[in-house]
């Protein structure tokens, strides 16, 4: 492992996934922000159950609230040492007070009242905690997609789930009720990360 990595941008979905692991440290340079907000878009195109799309994100570039995350997840350097920081949750009372927005237009005014109904009854007899994991099984799917999004794009990433959700909560200013999937620092690479180590298909497969 070299102290410098050379980005390349990866030719297909199948490539992105090969050359894509964690790291750690980036290349001193602020994110191109026009590549941020492609990435964003792309992971925003994630499927979610009944379209709810949960999935919020808070981009951290500024440098003093990036140490301050930095310190919510247990000193881990790579939050203060990447250029951007995406914090992705799931805010499942946002969509229950906007549930209109998420039906599709093309449905005409009665459908999606209706619809809209309908999709407020089903969440309405669970409690917050209830909602708030299934939303949460939403946003990691698109946690998913941001990763593969940024490589696509020639970023590198680092899921992340080591912090403590109620500092990061209150950094953030985000209601009680929000469910994080991670955080994830993006970047360059300056260094290559470690060789995928994964189970074989055999050991955790059954084809039946
Ligand atoms: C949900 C999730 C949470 C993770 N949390 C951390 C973390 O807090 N700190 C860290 O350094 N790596 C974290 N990782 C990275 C994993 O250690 C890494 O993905 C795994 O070892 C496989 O390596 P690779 O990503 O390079 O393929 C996390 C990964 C996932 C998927």
């Amino acid at each position: 492992m070299g102290m410098t990595a050379t980005t390349t941008r990866p030719a297909s979905v199948t490539e992105a996934i090969e050359t894509r692991r964690s790291i750690r440290k980036y290349v001193q340079e602020p994110m191109n922000q026009g590549d941020l907000h492609e990435i964003l878009r792309l992971a925003s195109l994630a499927p979610t159950a009944n379209n709810v799309q949960p999935t919020r994100f808070v981009v951290v570039q500024d440098k003093a609230l990036k140490d301050k995350l930095m310190e919510a997840s247990y000193n881990q350097q790579q939050v203060s040492n990447a250029p951007a920081v995406i914090v992705v949750y799931s805010d499942m009372e946002d969509f229950l007070g906007n549930v209109e927005e998420t039906v599709h237009p093309g449905m005409g005014a009665d459908q999606i009242t209706a619809r809209a109904e309908g999709l407020r009854q089903n969440f309405v007899n669970q409690d917050v905690a209830q909602r708030g994991q299934w939303g949460l099984a939403q946003a990691n799917i698109t946690f998913g997609f941001l990763m593969l999004a940024a490589r696509g794009l020639g970023y590198d990433t680092n899921p992340m789930l080591g912090f403590q959700p109620e500092k990061v909560r209150e950094l953030l200013g985000l209601p009680e009720h929000v469910q994080f999937a991670g955080i994830m620092p993006i970047g360059q690479r300056a260094e290559e990360g470690f060789p995928h180590h994964r189970h074989s298909v055999e050991r955790i497969t059954k084809f039946m």
